[in-house]
């Protein structure tokens, strides 16, 4: 095997290749075969904010029992603290089973009612924090600058409660990805995890209803994030995870020749197993093999903008173009 090393946020990881947050990584059973099949790192399963104050928990019950609403409060808070101390416990137990980094989930919507939990995270032992951010900004009357400063809020609160490194993990739709991006590093971001996939939004019109549709990503989906890596490589303040719609040992390989520092992957193991992340490293090794590179390190980038031959196809974004420039190129 290549010598597959490389850093992520100062941490050590023997790959590249990180299992995503996902029902993979929410059991230490789980957690320790992903060790096993070659995880560099996992992310745990996300505790959601709401589990911070239990609302749907309390909303269900006023529904059902408004006559007893006021005695709510305590229930509310003892099932979010039942919640949170699983959660600690998890982390605790994945710590002392797997040599692997263990890197904490929050899925945080604003920085209020939860950022000191962020400091137990750290004392139960994960060795990073990744932080979930997904806004939706569905209100016309929120402009582009207070929805990014509400990631802002979110990073640099939770960088004043702790000492452990951070990734934001956000969604594509940024007018301005370097934008958001450089506010999120010089806000305390360590690493930038591109890009969150959410959920499909889909109606089912034989029952006149609401819908979710395509639970895994496709291999095709990847794109968006390789274009991202190659432009934000050399230029970034900080580490760049890659993620969605990366399926084989093929798509790490353009990931990290686009620029990330580490990858992360979740349908592909859904599809496949997670004895996948075994042929997925093995890919990796054998193409560095076959071209002679002898670490990470070595061919980390060389497709990015920054030292691509052609840097500014990487900014191309309509199709005229890119035709007109093969028309060139061929001396039409
Ligand atoms: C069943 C399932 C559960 C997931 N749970 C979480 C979660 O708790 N927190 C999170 O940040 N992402 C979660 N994700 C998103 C994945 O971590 C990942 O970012 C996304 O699936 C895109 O990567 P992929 O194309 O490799 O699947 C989940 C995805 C799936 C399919």
């Amino acid at each position: 095997m290549a010598d597959l090393s490389t850093r992520y946020m100062g941490l050590k990881l023997k790959s590249p290749i990180i299992v995503a947050s996902s029902d993979f990584t929410k059991s230490t059973g789980q957690i320790e075969k992903c060790r096993d099949y070659g995880a560099g790192a996992v992310v745990l399963k996300s505790i959601f904010q709401e589990e911070f104050t239990a609302e749907s928990i309390r909303t269900e019950l006023e529904s059902g029992y408004p006559q007893y609403a006021e005695s709510f409060d305590y229930v509310e808070q003892m099932i979010a603290h039942r919640g949170q101390e699983a959660y600690l416990e998890l982390i605790r137990e994945a710590k002392k089973r797997v040599d692997i980094p263990v890197i904490a989930s929050i899925n945080a919507y604003s920085s209020k009612g939860w950022a000191e939990y962020a400091r137990h995270v750290e004392e139960a032992g994960a060795d990073a924090l990744e932080l979930n951010t997904a806004l939706l900004p569905a209100s016309p009357y929120e402009t582009s600058e207070e929805i990014e400063k509400r990631y802002v809020d979110i990073i640099k609160t939770v960088k004043k409660e702790v000492s452990l490194p951070v990734a934001m993990k956000i969604g594509p739709y940024f007018t301005s990805v370097f934008r958001i991006a450089d506010r999120m590093y010089a806000s305390g971001a360590d690493a930038l995890v591109l890009f969150n996939r959410f959920y499909q939004f889909d109606f089912d019109i034989d029952k006149i209803s609401l819908t979710y549709g395509g639970f895994l990503s496709t291999p095709s989906e990847m794109s968006n994030t390789l274009r991202w890596m190659a432009l934000l490589y050399g230029v970034a303040d900080g580490d760049l995870a890659a993620a969605t719609g990366i399926h084989s040992s093929e798509g790490v390989v353009k990931q990290l020749l686009a620029g990330a520092t580490t990858v992360q992957v979740c349908s592909a193991l859904y599809k496949n197993g997670l004895d996948h992340l075994k042929k997925m490293n093995e890919g990796l090794s054998d193409w560095m093999d076959k071209h002679g590179f002898t670490s990470v390190d070595a061919f980390r980038g060389r497709l990015s903008k920054e030292k691509a031959h052609y840097p500014d196809e990487i900014e191309r974004l309509q199709f005229m173009k890119a035709l007109l420039a093969e028309g060139e190129r061929k001396g039409r």
